[in-house]
């Protein structure tokens, strides 16, 4: 689907396509055929063939314009769209948007919901609904095309995540997920190292080894680097949970919970969507990336329920529960991007409890941090781009939690506060590095269309790493 700005209004009369306009409550339509149109936010009146103007027109409501939030713009963006391949329409324009006077901010999140309004997950039907929208045209001013680009880029890298998170766990294992970081880094321009299983044993990633052993597919651990300020020695690391597919091992899991576990690798898709719109919009930032890529699998190889293993730090944990097994990965790629890759700030982002869905549902990401300021630069950039998070509490009495009675820590102290307990127990592998942890296995996915989003992968995380990265 091809966006563009027209800035000649009187070149709208060569298009053989349809007009939309946008209306405030109140606002003055110039056409004295609709009056009875009350711009109620959301509402999309039927076709008018207008005899003035010997068009397709359409008719959007956006409410007050005092109560239009960017959020409220994404969505009916997103919307029109849905309703207008709904009824076969090839070509609109958006004849008035000039007079809406919408900041550049809000032209760039009107474009990511035109484009997420069309993204579908439907490669594996033979019969595919294809959109009939090819082009879109905007009627402003050439002053706006960054903010249109900026709206295109961060759609098409929120969309990287939902593709990567969407396929199937038949396809997308540790080596295709390893072969596409790579492929998108000579896309967008960053580059990316892969580790394999012999190398993850050099390295004496011990916690991720055992998590990856049940498999057959080899485990591989993805570095993906972006270096925009060379003159600087600060560092940021996103470290994203890669679990390819989460059967729980032998503490499995039942059907109905695992039917979703190929969404495991969720922070992963995060992660890599946000590195791709770093290194295409050049910030001067430098952003190490990695992914300890496995699945969680039974087989007579697998790690088992009583298992003491030690990680990459050296700390010993008790593995009292096998369905534990993304904190176990995550612990050794916080430890290697910290101390090889010498970041001075690092996320963690994962799908890691059902805690974080029960207390939050998918609607709001909880997040764990040692750090006010960090935290609040996550706020401040989760706000941006309209996801939300939220900030749990990390008392000391649920640090004793996670303690070991036959090793220094145990991955598993009960489901009460599992969201916290989780966050703090890869909080013993952070130090004094500023850090915040991002539960993403809520908000990760959701069930129907609504909106911007679409039925799976939401793609949450991408773009509030990438704001993140530009503070
Ligand atoms: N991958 C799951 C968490 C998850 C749950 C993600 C639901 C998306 C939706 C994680 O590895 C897990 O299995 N956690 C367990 C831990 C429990 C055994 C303490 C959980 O939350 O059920
Ligand atoms: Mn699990
Ligand atoms: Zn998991």
């Amino acid at each position: 689907m091809d966006i563009k700005i027209i800035e000649n209004i009187q070149s709208q009369t060569n298009f053989d396509n349809s007009n939309i306009l946008l209306l405030y409550k109140g606002m003055d339509n110039g056409l004295a055929l609709i009056d009875e149109f009350d711009s109620k936010y959301g509402s999309i009146d039927d076709i008018i063939c207008l005899e003035k103007i010997k068009k397709r027109t359409f008719l959007c409501g956006l409410g007050e314009r005092k109560s239009l939030t960017t959020e409220k713009i994404r969505t009916i963006a997103a919307n029109i769209i849905r309703e207008l391949n709904k009824k076969n329409i090839t070509e609109i324009n958006f004849t008035n948007i000039k007079n809406l006077q919408l900041s550049k901010k809000e032209i760039e999140v009107f474009v990511e919901g035109l484009i997420l309004g069309s993204y579908k997950f439907e490669k594996y039907k033979t019969e595919k609904s294809t959109n009939s929208l090819t082009s879109i045209h905007l009627f402003l001013d050439e002053e706006y095309c960054d903010a249109v680009e900026n709206g295109k880029l961060l759609a098409q890298c929120n969309i990287v995540s939902r593709n990567l998170i969407n396929e199937p766990a038949n396809f997308m294992y540790p080596q295709t997920l390893a072969e596409e970081a790579k492929r998108l880094g000579l896309e967008y321009g960053f580059e990316t190292l892969i580790y394999n299983e012999k190398d993850i044993e050099d390295l004496n990633m011990g916690a991720f080894l055992s998590v990856a052993k049940g498999s057959n597919k080899s485990p591989k651990f993805i570095v993906m680097k972006y270096n925009g300020d060379v003159d600087s020695d600060d560092r940021l690391g996103f470290v994203g949970k890669g679990i390819t597919f989460d059967s729980g091992g032998y503490s499995l899991k039942r059907t109905a919970s695992m039917v979703d576990m190929k969404t495991d690798m969720g922070g992963a898709g995060a992660v890599i969507g946000a590195m791709c719109a770093i290194a295409k919009n050049k910030l001067k930032k430098n952003v190490v990336s990695v992914i300890a890529a496995c699945e969680n699998i039974i087989s007579s190889k697998a790690y088992k329920p009583g298992d003491i293993i030690t990680s990459m730090s050296g700390k010993t944990i008790e593995v009292l529960n096998t369905d534990c097994e993304g904190r176990l990965t995550l612990i050794d790629a916080v430890h290697y991007i910290i101390n090889k890759e010498k970041v001075n700030k690092v996320v963690t982002i994962a799908t890691l409890t059902g805690a974080a869905v029960t207390a939050f549902g998918s609607i709001t990401t909880p997040i764990v941090s040692n750090n006010d300021d960090l935290y609040r630069n996550l706020e401040e950039a989760a706000k941006l781009c309209d996801e939300k998070v939220w900030r749990m509490p990390n008392f000391e009495e649920y640090r004793e939690l996670i303690v070991g009675e036959n090793a220094d820590l145990k991955n598993f102290s009960g489901k009460y506060g599992g969201c916290i307990t989780a966050g703090l127990f890869i909080g013993e592998f952070v130090g004094d590095v500023p850090w915040v942890h991002m539960d993403i296995a809520g908000t990760v996915s959701i069930k129907k269309d609504k909106g911007y989003k679409s039925k799976g992968a939401t793609g949450e995380g991408a773009r509030t790493l990438y704001y993140l990265a530009t503070k």
